[in-house]
């Protein structure tokens, strides 16, 4: 395996040098800027990505001209364990971060971080909303000043994320679940991810006469619930146009332990009159159509964020000298399965959008006063007909962004972790995908596997089955996604040992991609499959 991959990345760095000589690439490779773009909980659900609903077209333009992972996954479908672990190229595993209760600094290893490291190399890191999650996880300062060369920025609204600001039917004010605003009305008359890409163009208009080159990382709170989102984007989804998910029925052989109960929907006023039963609902259709609507409705919310610094990036000229980088921490469940939220396994939630704009790699350098990325108004352009840009198969890893984004910048690569790398600062466990960005890398579509991992509390569904303390945790479900399957097993975990004990199975799942991409017809029990089974079995203990 590793001598195949030295062969393919030999080869690769063989064909950007011939591609981009005339360039003159490697002259301004150690020039490149970097826009790192995170979602928050953003499934697929974008034009880009083939969702024949949702209106993305800022996203799309960015699709189009990058190179767009059609299978990236994120290591555990939970903010704070996804984000420090894509920022540390470390699986949860090595930070030890299943909940949102420690720092890794302190608690597993003083890892190194991307923008850390970036800095390390010159550049003008900054932070600017949810880049790492929030409090405790990243030491209540966003890991200042080690990641970042100035303090890093949150909008000041997003402190009343909780409160009572939705209008309801009874003309009062709720914390609701779904909650479209009247922008207007809201305190200090915006919303959080407004004042985030007001701050992020302050920040590239200042970045023109900049030696250094910079690393700026802005991460949108949206689609993250409470769903709250200027009221007008409702527009672009009418109700009736909203389907149910395909499968929004519990499955029959579903084992427990892999269902998520989505206790956070459950707090939230408008839900809340619901009575629904625990742990299973299901929630009323009508009500499943309005989450969906305005999930995304506060996606092409966020879109047009995205589109409004992405033209700045533009009007200041950076768009040539700028790697583009757009992800999200995680995905999220809208009733498949009988599922919301994130919290488990499943591919919902543990795929991400990825895609990198990378100049004279992805795409030619713009000629001197081409628009690379104007806005596009949602609402008055005729949106869908976007070329999809290149995509890529393969299944990839949100662990192996860091040293990805290393090779693109011409940076030394960070070495491979040893089997125990606790004590080594500046490691990666993923690998790098640069040689995807390469325009003939469909040959490398190969059979990788993503792994992705949860916790659990029990065996049964618990109010704190979606997030469980670490002390709490009894056992963890670990995923393998390769080309044709899911294939998952939750075993007995020890949380003062850290250690999972593989011959304690307490379920299983395995499901094929080409029959069953909704992942709904569990075939781990069936003796037909019990080969199979044992195969990937064995391969999950490697
Ligand atoms: C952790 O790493 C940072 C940055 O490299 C360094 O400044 C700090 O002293 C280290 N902390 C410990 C406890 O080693
Ligand atoms: C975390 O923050 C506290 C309080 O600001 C500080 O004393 C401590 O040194 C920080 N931890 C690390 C590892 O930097
Ligand atoms: C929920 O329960 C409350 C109190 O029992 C009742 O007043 C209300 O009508 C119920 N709502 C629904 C949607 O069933
Ligand atoms: C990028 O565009 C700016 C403005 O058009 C120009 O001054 C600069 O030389 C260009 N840089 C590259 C690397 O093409
Ligand atoms: C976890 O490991 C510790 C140390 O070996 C042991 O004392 C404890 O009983 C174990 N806990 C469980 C739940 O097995
Ligand atoms: C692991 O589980 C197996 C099967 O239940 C059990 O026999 C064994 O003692 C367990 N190992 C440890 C270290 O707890």
């Amino acid at each position: 395996m590793s001598r195949e991959w030295g062969f393919a990345e030999a080869l690769v760095a063989a064909m950007v040098l011939t591609c981009c000589a005339a360039q003159d690439l490697m002259r301004q490779k150690g020039k490149m800027n970097v826009l790192f773009i995170i979602a928050d909980d953003l499934r697929t659900s974008l034009g880009c990505y083939g969702d024949p609903i949702v209106k993305s077209p800022n996203i799309d333009q960015l699709a189009s001209k990058s190179v767009v992972f059609k299978n990236a996954f994120a290591q555990q479908a939970l903010c704070g364990p996804s984000r420090t672990s894509f920022l540390t190229s470390r699986r949860p595993d090595t930070t030890r971060l299943y909940d949102h209760n420690s720092y890794w600094r302190v608690h597993a290893g003083n890892y190194t971080t991307l923008p850390e490291y970036l800095k390390m190399h010159g550049y003008l890191t900054m932070s600017v909303g949810k880049i790492f999650h929030p409090g405790i996880v990243s030491n209540h300062t966003d890991d200042y000043p080690y990641s970042w060369s100035i303090p890093p920025f949150h909008p000041s609204t997003q402190k009343y994320k909780n409160a009572k600001v939705c209008r309801g039917l009874d003309g009062k004010k709720h914390a609701n679940l779904v909650c479209p605003v009247d922008v207007e009305e809201m305190p200090e008359r915006t919303l959080p991810d407004i004042q985030s890409t007001e701050e992020a163009i302050r920040l590239l208009k200042s970045m023109k006469s900049l030696e250094n080159p910079f690393f700026l990382a802005v991460g949108y709170h949206k689609p993250h619930i409470p769903l709250k989102y200027p009221k007008e984007f409702l527009k672009l989804y009418p109700r009736d146009k909203i389907p149910l998910a395909p499968d929004h029925k519990i499955p029959l052989k579903l084992p427990p332990v892999a269902y998520n109960p989505w206790t956070d929907l459950r707090i939230r006023d408008d839900v809340k009159a619901l009575n629904l039963s625990f742990p299973y609902g299901p929630i009323p259709d009508d009500f499943q159509v309005l989450i969906r609507q305005s999930y995304f409705a506060a996606v092409s919310y966020m879109d047009t964020q995205v589109g409004r610094l992405l033209n700045a990036l533009d009007e200041q000229g950076l768009a040539n000298n700028t790697v583009v980088v757009f992800t999200a921490d995680h995905g999220w469940s809208l009733g498949e399965h009988g599922e919301w939220a994130k919290y488990s396994n499943f591919d919902v939630v543990t795929r991400v959008p990825l895609m990198i704009y990378a100049p004279g790699m992805t795409e030619a350098f713009p000629p001197p006063g081409q628009r690379m990325f104007p806005f596009i108004n949602p609402f008055t352009n005729k949106v869908g007909g976007l070329p999809a840009g290149s995509m890529r198969d393969a299944n990839v890893e949100l662990v192996s962004l860091f040293p990805t984004l290393c090779q693109v910048l011409g940076l030394p690569r960070p070495p491979k972790c040893p089997a125990s790398s606790f004590h080594v600062d500046l490691c990666t466990e993923g690998q790098s995908m640069a040689h995807y960005l390469h325009p003939d890398a469909t040959i490398w579509n190969s059979e990788l596997i993503a792994y992705s991992q949860y916790p659990r509390p029990a065996d049964t569904p618990q109010m704190n089955s979606d997030l469980p303390s670490l002390k709490d945790i009894r056992i963890m479900g670990y995923s393998i996604r390769s080309v044709g399957y899911r294939y998952t097993e939750w075993v007995a975990y020890n949380a003062s040992t850290f250690s999972a004990n593989l011959s304690d199975i307490h379920a299983g799942e395995l499901y094929f991609q080409k029959t069953d991409p909704g992942e709904d017809n569990n075939l781990y029990n069936s003796i037909e499959f019990a080969g199979v089974v044992q195969k990937l079995s064995a391969l999950l203990k490697t």
